[in-house]
């Protein structure tokens, strides 16, 4: 008796994975994704125009580990139906892939519908279709014509109505058999990559103005996209439309920081998510703050980040059916020592906060030392989430390992189970409507910057190789075997690759 109560207050106090049952809930969804740049090639095939990522990797090849390009990459632009047999093979109950606007517009605007593009993502919804596997579409995963990029890309405001012309198109092909939409993907990847440090196509760095101009028409060109499903297709195909952010936990340095994690956690998630979310709309109240207090420290007259009219905090307030959230990663925040913050540094130093970000004492990095790993985050953020936006269901757009390569991929194993745990702990400890997970990611593809380098795939992609040749790792087993038994039990951990918990 004193045991069994033991056992019951450890699992109050420090909330161990095992005191929760390992089933998924029975509307859990599992999946995988990819990219159209990450992983299709083709990039001058049958009529396709050019974006910002075709051009820096040419004009820029070293910038990119070996000089690499996504002009091949893993061929599924030739080898889909390879990809689709592999996504049945795992048993994956929907697949995340993207869009690239420029394969279905090659002059970016709706002027022009290259036919072969259309086809190839027409085939690739079939195919998925006839294996019993959800297509999850994402419109916009960082691909931008460099036609529009040349005429200020997300820093000009008709960008808003040049998305919304790009997904009425896409939906008018595709709606009738997608029913799950992501209309951008990751914010702050394309506005502080792209347009603060510039270590990103289009490779602008203005940090005052541009990174927050790209926030601000971001969130309209989604809120844009929204709209025209809701009135133009919802009626008639009852789909579900959200946008897939990159979630950072912010954790305090230490317990003196606790106010500036609370700001940290607006910045680098609520910067994307505030004014869709929120009840009230339009930016963080304490970024605004903070951002119109540095503003006028600079020398401007005014906040140099564009406010919300009272039209726009409307139009976008609401727009999403869903959270979607991408999260791999946990960071802690302390104020900057004088001097130490000169310029932003993705993930390491904010100037506009004055502060500092470092991985958390206890979090242990990958082979390729890629993002701190800490599986605790998800479960936080999530519930962070619920407290901020309330129970709104979450589907968890992508989580993965990057490892250098081999099959036997144990760490990836560990990696998904330990982040599966935390889920499962979030689901049944702190009842949040988490409905579903998906893994970046389906096979190897270019991982951006680190070209080739970092291995994200449950299946290996020859590179050498003409044929692309797709090879499962450990982790795919291990994968197939939780959507097959719905659970974490020990089943797949000890199965026959070898792996012991
Ligand atoms: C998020 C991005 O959406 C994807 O493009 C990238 O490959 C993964 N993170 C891993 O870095």
């Amino acid at each position: 008796m004193f045991r069994y109560k033991t056992v019951i207050s450890l699992c109050f106090v420090w909330q161990v994975s095992w005191c929760v049952d390992h089933n998924f809930p029975p509307n859990f969804k599992f999946g995988a994704a990819t990219s159209s740049y990450q992983i299709e090639g083709g990039w001058d095939a049958d009529g396709k125009g050019v974006n910002v990522w075709d051009k820096v990797v040419h004009s820029n090849p070293e910038m990119f580990c070996g000089n690499a390009t996504g002009d091949i990459a893993a061929d599924s632009y030739h080898k889909w139906r390879e990809d689709v047999r592999i996504a049945a093979e795992l048993g994956l109950q929907f697949y995340r892939f993207s869009i690239n606007w420029v394969r279905i517009l090659p002059t970016g605007f709706s002027n022009e519908i290259n036919k072969a593009g259309v086809k190839y993502y027409s085939d690739l919804i079939d195919a998925l279709l006839a294996e019993g596997i959800e297509p999850i579409v994402t419109l916009y995963h960082w691909e931008l014509p460099a036609i529009i990029q040349d005429l200020g890309g997300w820093t000009n405001p008709l960008i808003v109505d040049w998305f919304g012309d790009y997904a009425r198109v896409v939906y008018s092909l595709y709606a009738d058999r997608v029913n799950t939409w992501i209309t951008i993907n990751e914010v702050i990847v394309i506005c502080d990559y792209g347009y603060y440090s510039g270590i990103f196509a289009p490779n602008i760095k203005e940090p005052l103005l541009a990174p927050y101009l790209c926030n601000k028409h971001t969130m309209l060109a989604h809120a844009k996209a929204y709209r025209i499903y809701d009135t133009e297709f919802r009626p008639k195909y009852n789909g579900r439309v959200s946008i897939a952010n990159h979630l950072i936990w912010i954790e305090p340095h230490s317990a003196k920081d606790e106010e500036l994690a609370t700001l940290g956690r607006e910045y680098m998630v609520g910067r994307f998510t505030h004014a869709i979310f929120s009840k009230n709309g339009g930016w963080p109240p304490s970024i605004e703050k903070m951002m119109l207090k540095n503003s006028l420290a600079q020398g401007f007259n005014s906040f140099r980040v564009l406010a919300f009219t009272d039209e726009e905090r409307e139009f976008v307030k609401g727009t999403a059916d869903f959270f979607a959230m991408n999260q791999y990663t946990t960071y802690t925040i302390r104020p900057a020592k004088k001097g130490e913050v000169t310029e932003y540094v993705f993930l390491k130093a904010l100037p506009d906060l004055n502060a500092v970000l470092e991985p958390p004492p206890h979090a242990h990095y990958g082979e390729s030392k890629m993002m701190p790993i800490y599986p605790e985050g998800i479960r936080r953020q999530m519930v962070w989430l619920k407290k901020q936006y309330g129970d709104i269901d979450i589907l968890i757009t992508e989580n993965g390992y990057s490892s250098t390569g081999q099959l036997d991929d144990y760490d990836r194993i560990d990696f998904l189970k330990k982040y599966l745990e935390q889920i499962l702990m979030a689901i049944k400890v702190d009842k949040v409507n988490v409905v579903g997970y998906t893994v970046w990611s389906l096979i190897d593809n270019f991982e951006w910057l680190q070209g080739y380098t970092s291995k994200f795939g449950l299946y290996e992609v020859d590179f050498e190789n003409p044929d692309k040749k797709r090879t499962p790792r450990a982790s795919a087993h291990f994968y197939a075997c939780v959507i097959k038994n719905r659970s974490l039990n020990d089943t797949c951990l000890n199965y026959d690759f070898g792996y012991k918990v």
